[in-house]
């Protein structure tokens, strides 16, 4: 019999119980025998669950159980950090969602595994029920992996739909994401850009095989978005969409900015709450994965499948090497083509590089040639600038 422990008894943590009670034939096929969850370790009691007498409050039950792998739903960094340390060290197998903690300690984690002959697995912390993280090891074995991008947050991306589908002002799509339970009540780390940073260093760090540290990330949220801009992109067969990138040449690039998306991206029909990840390597080309980047379920799936693996092959994943830390070069000095809105008559000249596609009584719109970001809020710096949007190629 399989002992696990799970840290969390929220939406995820109560998804990986349901998930294996519902699914328990096919998962003792698999493996032969029982997965017994032990104890779930909550603040909280549930005295109506089938698992209330298996609620505990205190870690060293856990740590000093007959445990060998804990199930890490709780969020946040602490005392996650120090419960994913303490397992470890004691031997125990960690499997996470979490992808604060993983963006933050992942290169200690890893190590930690290495040394303790345990396995620390983390894909349902980046695009939840989607499995991203083992196909992109698998493809970085032997691609050279140019670029990573994806849509990484759902409430976000949510939103953006909203606002382009129905034309509501982001203040009332945010206020039915609420609602409706995908934004939180303080929505900071999914609107500005933060949920979507943490995810997208994760990739980088995987693919550059040291701890990109997420505080260097140039982060931009979607907070500034204006109906107006959704209208007319759309009208120019471009949707807007918050992308996390990582780009891989000469440097590292990593950064998350909403982009105008051209309508022949597939990124750019990636709606609602789904997400979707694209990997550009050599010689494979373009991959794509997509589905549900959050809920119980699609986190659950995510999280049991990493534990089937660390049942059946015990082992982290082929390149678990992500060592040092890395600072990725600045987004500003990245030449890329721009969508940028100035405000009518702060601008006498417009380069020739600017292409104008809209001018209303207000402001007018241009796509902007190669150019970057300093260089071009430099060519700005007198006008009065609404809107700037890189374009995603
Ligand atoms: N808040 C996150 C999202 C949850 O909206 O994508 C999943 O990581």
């Amino acid at each position: 019999m399989k002992h696990i422990a799970i840290l969390g008894f929220g939406v995820v943590g109560g998804g990986v119980a349901s998930l294996l009670q519902n699914n328990k034939k096919e998962i003792e096929a698999l493996l032969g025998e029982e997965v017994s969850v032990d104890y779930i370790l909550d603040l909280r009691e549930f005295p109506d669950s089938p698992y209330a007498n298996r609620v505990v409050h205190d870690f060293n039950i856990i740590l000093n159980s007959d445990v060998d792998t804990v199930i890490e739903a709780m969020g946040g960094s602490h005392p996650a950090y120090e419960y994913t340390v303490a397992a470890l060290k004691a031997r125990k197998n960690v499997i996470t969602s979490n992808k604060e903690v993983v963006s933050l300690y992942l290169d200690e984690f890893l190590m930690l595994a290495e040394e303790n002959d345990v396995v620390y697995r983390f894909e349902a912390s980046v695009g939840g029920g989607i499995p991203v993280i083992s196909p992109l090891i698998s493809l970085l074995r032997h691609n050279k992996i140019r670029e990573v991008r994806g849509i990484l947050n759902g409430t976000t991306n949510y939103i953006l739909t909203k606002m382009f589908s129905f034309g509501e002002s982001f203040e009332h799509a945010l206020a039915d994401a609420q609602r409706r339970g995908y934004a939180e009540r303080i929505p900071d780390a999914d609107v500005l850009g933060t949920d979507a940073a943490r995810k997208i260093s994760i990739l980088a760090s995987l693919v550059h095989g040291s701890l990109v540290d997420v505080n260097t990330i140039y982060t931009e949220g979607i907070t500034k978005i204006r109906g107006e801009d959704i209208a007319r992109l759309s009208a120019c067969h471009h949707s807007v969409k918050l992308v996390g990138r990582a780009l891989f040449g000469e440097e590292m690039t990593v950064f998350v900015s909403p982009h105008a998306v051209p309508h022949n991206c597939p990124l750019s029909h990636v709606d609602g709450v789904y997400n979707a990840i694209e990997v550009v390597g050599e010689p494979v080309g373009n991959v794509m994965f997509y589905g549900q980047g959050a809920g119980a379920g699609a986190t659950a799936s995510a999280m049991v499948s990493d534990l089937m693996v660390t049942y059946l092959e015990g082992r982290c994943y082929a390149i678990p090497r992500v060592r040092d830390k890395a600072v990725p070069a600045s987004f500003r000095e990245l030449p890329s083509r721009f969508y940028i809105v100035i405000k009518q008559g702060t601008m006498s000249d417009a380069p020739n590089t600017f292409m104008k596609i809209e001018e209303t009584e207000n402001e007018v719109a241009y796509f902007t040639d190669y150019i970057t970001l300093d260089a071009l809020q430099e060519l700005t710096k007198h006008a009065e600038m609404l809107t700037i949007l890189p374009i995603l190629e």
